[in-house]
Order: C-alpha cells, then structure tokens, then sequence
C-alpha cells in the first residue's frame, strides 16, 4: 500500500464524517487539503468523497446488511471507513484484494485494531454478494437511485411523469461548461482555437455563449482564460443573463451575487450597465472581486444582508431597472454536481428556504422602477420553491405581472419555466421574468 492512498483514504473518513453531522459542504470540507496534497492525490480524495455521496443510500443499504448491529456513535470512523471501502469495491477501477486489505489496515491507523476482522467480513460479503443484493433492491427507488426517501417522494409528487429521469440524470456527472466572453471573441472562434488544441467540444444548445467540453480539464490549462476569455459555468446559470435583457443604461441590481457567476454573464452582454452585486458572505463576495477582474468588468460590490438593506435602499429612494434574484435553495437541480445535497438537505429546509425566498422577493420588488423586469431563479426542481412562489407573490401583488420566457426549451408552468437537468448538457435550473406594471 502506498502511503498517499492509505493517507487519502483516512482524510476521505474525516470528510465523509463531517458530511453526515452536516458539518460543512463537499466543497468547503476539500479545500484545506488542497495545500496539502500532491495533485493526483486531491483527484483521488475528491474522486472517494464524491462517488460516496453520490452511491451513498446503497452504500449503507450494503453495510446495514452485512453487520449483525449497528456501529456506536464512537465508532464513527469506522463506519465511514466501511462506506468508503464499499464504495471502492463496487465502483473504483481497483483490485478487491488491495481495497480490502488496505481498509483492514486503515482500521490499525484510527488505533482500532478491534475492527479489523469486522471490516474484512463486511467488505468480502460486498465482493461476493454486494451486487446481488443491489440487484434484488431495484424495486425500492431509494437504493436503486440512491436518493434520500423523502426528496423521491416530493420529485415524485411534482413532476409524476419526469422524476425517474432526474433521478437518473443526477447521478450522472455533469459536463464542463464554458461561457465565451462575446466581448473579447465569439463561440465559434473559440471551438476553433480548442480544436485547434485537440480538446473536443460543442456548442450548448439552449445559450449562445455555451460551449460544453467532451472532458473536464484544468481551467488554467485553457486559452485565454486568464484573460477572461472564458469562464466555467453551466448553460442553464448562463442563459439568466440572456433572458434578463439588460440594457447598457440600466442600474441593475444583482440581489444574491456570491461567487458572481451570472453577474460577469449580466456584464458581458451589457457591459456598460451600472451593476452592484449583493450578498451576504464576504468570502463569496471575494470571489465575485476575483471573477470580476479576471475579466475585466466593473461593477459595485456590497456585503450585506438583502432583507435589511433592501429598506435602507427604499429610504434612500435608490431603485433598478432591473434586479436578479438567484435565490439561495435547495439546489436540487445541481445534484449531479454537489452529490453531498442528498446528505446534507433535510425536509424541513425546504420550509425555511420558502420562507426566505418569499421575504426577498417581497423586500426586492418595492427596489424595482416601474417598467423594470425581475427575474426570479433557482437551481430548484421544487415547485414549492419555484412556480408555487411566483403563484403567491403575484396572488399578493397587484403591480406585477409575469412576462412569457418566448423560449424553445424547457417546461412551460403555469408560472416560469423549468429546466431538468440533461446529461451530457445543462443542469436543473427555474427561471420566471416578473415586471413592475
Ligand atoms: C444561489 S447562490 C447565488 C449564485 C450567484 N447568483 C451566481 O450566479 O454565482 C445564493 C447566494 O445568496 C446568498 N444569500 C443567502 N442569504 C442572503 C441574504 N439574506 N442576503 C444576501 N445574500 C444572501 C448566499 O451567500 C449565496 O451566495
């Protein structure tokens, strides 16, 4: 055994424990390694840490059935370890031997020597049984799937005829998307220069700044990038600009900016338009700074909670001609790319991110100048947090009215447009465009 797998691997326990007292996110959990580790070996982590929460249902369908009682609370490590080692017998290009033997030795590293025997019983009845049983579960959609009951249930209920395919779609890794800056160059030009490179891409089909790569790679390795000549974000997060219609004259407000995705997508198609980017936390704000001058775009930044200072800006009688509101939610059309939603997200968050995202629509619509659009988006699949919002808010508001988003793709609802995520091509995304009568 080497002594970065074995290394890897008791970092992999740390996160994955972490994951499931809901200490943290898949991303914020990674970081600190990244000083630490040798490149290869931070692939690896990552690539443990997400095939866990990705296959995470079956993995502890697999060890609930092989141990005869549960683990104590204290051997937390020793669970995570079982998960782990689970998940590379089943789905790690790896010998079983080596899996197996490298766990049983993982357990003398954690000093719990007792755990050897218990650990190589439970990952050799996975290698000899472990596919059977899977197979014989395929009628419980949760193991099948992998997905927490309780989201199958609400999909099931909101989309009856589509919900097996976002099941399946979300566990396919997503693809990596560029938005090509059409300021600097157009998307043709720049499939010509990857080309050019031996990197294989197409356009994206629902956004004309799209370009989707056959294979993820670097983005420092990508011409021009630096430069702000392209940046990584999917189709369905870049198409909001495109639909917002932002004029160069306008004062927009960019209500929920953090890391300033679709602020740099607003200021690409409009780059004379007064932008100020709002959002709560400062080191996502930072990030908006960094995306913004890689760049070379110029807009306002503000770290400052939206409900509070919505009515300071109503005082001060400072309003927009138009307002991105990208609501903070349960972020259950990114699945396919943040797999550690399925641990983290809890029914009754739903509740509470319905809660925040009527409040914010409500304090950010006396901001808007009458004639002036707001558009409304999450990366939602939930009609609780999607169309069933816009249905209250415009139920509650008599200057508003909901535009047609005239576009060919996507789910027409009674309110906005819903996009499910599509292998090989965008994310789940919702979009509905309000103006102020
Ligand atoms: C969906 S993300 C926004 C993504 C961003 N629009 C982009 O395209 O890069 C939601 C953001 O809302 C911010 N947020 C949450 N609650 C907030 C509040 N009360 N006031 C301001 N921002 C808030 C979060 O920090 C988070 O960055």
């Amino acid at each position: 055994m080497t002594v970065t797998a074995d290394t890897t691997r008791l970092q992999a326990v740390s996160i994955v424990s972490a994951l499931r007292a809901n200490n943290g996110s898949l991303s914020s959990l990674l970081v600190p390694y990244r000083k630490q580790n040798l490149p290869e070996q931070q692939a690896l982590l990552q690539a443990i840490c997400f095939g866990v929460c990705r296959h995470y249902e079956q993995l502890l369908y697999l060890s609930t059935q092989f141990l005869k009682k549960p683990l104590r609370k204290k051997d937390e490590d020793i669970s995570c370890l079982m998960l782990i080692g689970i998940y590379q017998l089943l789905y790690m290009n790896m010998p079983d031997y080596a899996v197996v033997n490298e766990c049983v030795e993982s357990c003398r590293k954690l000093k719990k020597n007792w755990a050897k025997n218990l650990l190589n019983a439970v990952l050799r009845s996975v290698q000899r049984e472990g596919q059977e049983l899977l197979d014989s579960a395929q009628s419980e959609p949760s193991i099948h799937y992998s997905h927490p009951q309780w989201l199958i249930r609400q999909l099931a209920a909101d989309w009856p005829e589509d919900y097996l395919q976002i099941l399946e779609a979300n566990n396919i890794q997503g693809p990596m998307t560029l938005r090509v800056n059409q300021l600097l160059t157009s998307r043709q030009d720049y499939l010509q220069v990857l080309a050019s490179k031996s990197i294989s891409a197409h356009p994206g089909v629902i956004c004309d700044s799209a370009v989707i790569l056959e294979q993820a790679c670097d983005v420092n390795a990508l011409h021009g990038f630096s430069a702000g000549l392209v940046s990584v974000q999917d189709e369905a997060s870049q198409v909001a600009a495109q639909i917002l219609q932002v004029r160069n004259s306008d004062r927009v407000l960019d209500a929920c900016a953090a890391p300033g995705g679709k602020s740099c997508a607003i200021l690409e198609y409009a780059p004379e338009a007064q932008l100020l980017a709002l959002d709560n936390s400062q080191s996502r704000l930072d990030k908006v700074r960094e995306n913004l001058q890689r760049i070379g775009l110029r807009a306002e930044l503000l770290c400052a909670d939206l409900l509070h200072q919505a009515g300071q800006w109503r005082r001060q009688e400072l309003f927009f001609d138009r307002i991105l509101l990208d609501v903070p939610c349960s972020a259950t059309g990114v699945i396919r790319r943040h797999p550690d939603i399925k641990l983290l997200r809890q029914p009754d968050d739903i509740e509470k991110l319905k809660v925040l995202q009527q409040a914010m629509l409500l304090e950010c619509w006396p901001l808007l100048k009458p004639g002036g659009k707001l558009l409304y988006t999450s990366c939602s699949l939930l009609q609780a947090e999607n169309n069933q919002q816009i249905q209250a808010f415009l139920h509650n508001t008599p200057d508003a009215a909901e535009l047609d988003i005239n576009l060919a793709w996507g789910h027409k609802l009674n309110h906005g447009r819903q996009l499910f995520p599509s292998p090989g091509a965008h994310d789940g995304f919702y979009y509905a465009l309000l103006q102020k009568c």
